[in-house]
C-alpha cells in the first residue's frame, strides 16, 4: 500500500460525510504543508498556541505519523488555500470493556468567519466517521457550558465532570 501524503489515509474518513461538506471546503487528513496554509491561526480560535516553528512543528508532525501511528488522527478543513478548520482523535486502548477502544475528541476549531454553515457539525461527524472505521465503540469530550448546546445538536450528551490538574 502506498504510504498516504498526509497524517493517515483518508479512507478512514466516511465518503458519505466527505461529500456532505460545501463544494469549495475540503476535510482530509493534516499534511506537513498545512503549516504554511494558516493551520496555527485557525486553531488559535480555541486557544494560544505559542511560537511554533516549522522545524518544531515538523518533528511534533513526524512523530505522530511514526510513534503515533494509530493513535493520532487530525483532521482539517481546507477552503481556498487556507485551514479554516481543525480537529482530531486520539484513540486509547483500554483493558476494561473487552478490550475496547475509545476516541478522545479534541483541538475543535472553526475560523470565525466561517462558523455558522455547520462546519463544526461536519467535523464532529467526520472524526466520529473515524472513531467508528479505527475500531472505538464511543468517543468522549470536555468542553465549557458554553459549548454544550453545540455538541448536543452534533449527538452527545452529558456523562460526568471533567477534572484537571496542571504540572
Ligand atoms: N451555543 C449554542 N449552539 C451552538 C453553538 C454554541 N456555542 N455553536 C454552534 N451551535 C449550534 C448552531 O447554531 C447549529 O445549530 P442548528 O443546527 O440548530 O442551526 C449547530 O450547533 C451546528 O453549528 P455549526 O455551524 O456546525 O458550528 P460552527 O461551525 O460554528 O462550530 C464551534 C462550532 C466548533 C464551537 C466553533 O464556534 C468554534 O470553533 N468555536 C471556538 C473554539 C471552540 O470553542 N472549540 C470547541 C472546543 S471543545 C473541544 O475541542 C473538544
Amino acid at each position: 500500500m502506498a504510504t498516504p501524503k498526509g497524517l493517515f489515509s483518508p479512507d478512514l474518513i466516511s465518503p458519505k460525510v466527505a461529500s456532505a461538506f460545501p463544494e469549495s471546503y475540503q476535510i482530509r487528513p493534516l499534511e506537513q504543508e498545512d503549516y504554511h496554509k494558516g493551520f496555527f491561526e485557525c486553531i488559535q480560535v480555541l486557544t494560544s498556541t505559542g511560537d511554533v516553528s516549522e522545524e518544531q512543528f515538523n518533528e511534533r508532525y513526524d512523530w505522530m505519523k511514526t510513534k503515533g501511528e494509530g493513535i493520532h488522527y487530525f483532521l482539517v478543513i481546507e477552503h481556498q488555500n487556507q485551514i479554516v478548520g481543525t480537529g482530531t482523535i486520539v484513540v486509547e486502548r483500554k483493558f476494561i470493556h473487552n478490550l475496547g477502544n475509545i476516541a478522545h475528541i479534541e483541538e475543535i476549531a472553526i475560523r470565525k468567519e466561517h462558523q455558522g454553515k455547520k462546519l463544526g457539525l461536519k467535523m464532529i461527524q467526520a472524526l466520529s466517521s473515524l472513531a467508528k472505521n479505527v475500531g472505538c465503540y464511543k468517543s468522549i469530550l470536555g468542553c465549557s457550558e458554553e459549548n454544550e448546546p453545540f455538541y448536543v445538536k452534533c449527538g452527545f450528551e452529558k456523562g460526568g465532570r471533567t477534572m484537571k490538574q496542571y504540572y
